[in-house]
């Protein structure tokens, strides 16, 4: 098992990584026990698709190691990442006893995470939380870092908290029944990561193309731990994300105007993270703040792993309102995370909206003809 530690003080803590590990989850939660830092009751929250692939070595194991388990299942789907959701959670926690020192342990992709995350952040103010992610976005993103949420009507993860883990548990041998869609959304936070901070990683990912895409364990391993260290680096030097925590978000301010105008029903987050990492990377050499060549290499390795660098039918006027006169970005300016070369980005608002506009204008393709004309730009 390898280990990546997250710095930050009290609430410091480990993600363990390795292959074919869900069955010593309990020895590993028995430590924690051991040293006092949690008790003896777990309440497990999942969904009824992860449930059965991986509960059964998960509770055994935990129920082996003298834990008294209680499992609850939340329906599949971004839609059910709500307050209702989690108030049915809260039922079975009150029923199950839990006290301060139980844990509640988050066993699915990132729905999953952020919802029973939100559920141990505010139970009691506040119950133990074990990560054990089980999508390729969830292990390599949203599992670490602390930012836990569910979905309000009015808009995606706004009522959340900052609140980290005791606990990340990944086992990279569950992304082998992940649907080619669910890993490629993975890899576009794996490609960010490359990008944003570190040009060798990079380069390892495009000289590993073939190896990544048949899930090979050296290679998915090494992407997993990599991805981890480097989110664990930037969220210790900024937990709450006063500053420089926001490059995480590089590719995500265009990416969230799409997803927002196609009500979260089109694109996969990772799909609309890589289209605006192409927009980001374009408005970069726009600028002439970066080298043509930097932004072929992005646009090339997401196009290699099959993720889309352009969209089609929308209007740009209504992603550039979105982006930057909805409510949010009223409240302050629009931040960009725009990259200056691979391994290195800068955090702006000095964007001239006439460069973004261009540049969506070259990515937004309509609908050709079927299997006759090709698509075309937008004007
Ligand atoms: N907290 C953060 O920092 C953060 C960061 C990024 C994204 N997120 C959140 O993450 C969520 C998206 O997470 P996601 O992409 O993991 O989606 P998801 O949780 O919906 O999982 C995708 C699908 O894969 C299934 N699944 C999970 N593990 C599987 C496995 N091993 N084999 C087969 N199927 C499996 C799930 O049941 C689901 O149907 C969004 O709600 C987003 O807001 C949070």
């Amino acid at each position: 098992m390898q280990t990546v530690q997250v710095n930050l003080g009290e609430n410091s803590y480990p993600i363990l990584l390795g292959e074919h590990i869900l069955s010593q989850l309990g020895v590993n939660l028995k430590r924690l026990v051991e040293e006092g830092i949690i008790g003896g009751k777990v309440l497990l929250v999942t969904n009824p698709t992860v449930n059965k692939l991986f509960g059964q070595p998960v509770i055994q194991g935990l129920q082996e190691s003298g834990f008294t388990v209680t499992t609850v299942e939340i329906p599949d789907g971004e839609e059910y990442k709500t307050q209702e959701t989690a108030a049915l959670v809260y039922d079975v926690a009150f029923d199950a006893q839990l006290d301060r020192r139980s844990v509640v342990v988050a066993m699915g992709g990132g729905v999953v995470g952020d919802l029973a995350g939100f559920v141990a952040a505010t139970y009691m103010r506040g119950v133990n939380l074990v990560q054990v992610p089980t999508t390729l976005l969830a292990q390599v993103d949203s599992s670490v870092g602390g930012k836990v949420a569910v979905n309000h009507p009015k808009g995606k993860n706004i009522i959340g908290a900052f609140y980290q883990p005791k606990l990340v548990f990944i086992d990279i041998a569950t992304l082998q029944s992940l649907p080619q869609r669910e890993i490629q959304t993975g890899l576009a936070e794996v490609i960010k990561y490359g990008v944003i901070w570190d040009q060798e990683f990079f380069q390892y990912l495009v000289d590993n193309t073939e190896a990544i895409k048949s899930l090979s364990t050296q290679q998915l391993l090494h992407l997993v731990q990599t991805s981890c260290a480097i989110k664990a680096r930037v969220v210790e030097m900024d937990e709450k994300e006063a500053n420089l925590r926001a490059i995480l978000n590089f590719g995500h301010t265009f990416g969230h105007a799409l997803e927002a105008l196609t009500n979260y029903k089109v694109y996969r987050h990772g799909e609309a993270v890589a289209i605006g990492m192409v927009s980001a990377s374009r408005v970069a050499v726009a600028m002439g703040l970066m080298k043509p060549s930097a932004r072929d290499a992005i646009e090339g390795l997401l196009k290699t792993f099959g993720l889309p660098t352009s969209f089609r039918d929308l209007q740009v006027e209504d992603i550039m309102e979105k982006m930057l006169y909805d409510k949010k970005a009223q409240a302050g300016r629009v931040n960009f995370i725009i990259p200056e070369a691979i391994g290195q980005v800068r955090i702006t608002s000095e964007v001239p909206p006439e460069i973004i506009r261009q540049v969506l204008k070259e990515q937004c393709l309509r609908n050709g003809i079927k299997g006759q004309s090709p698509a075309i730009s937008c004007k």
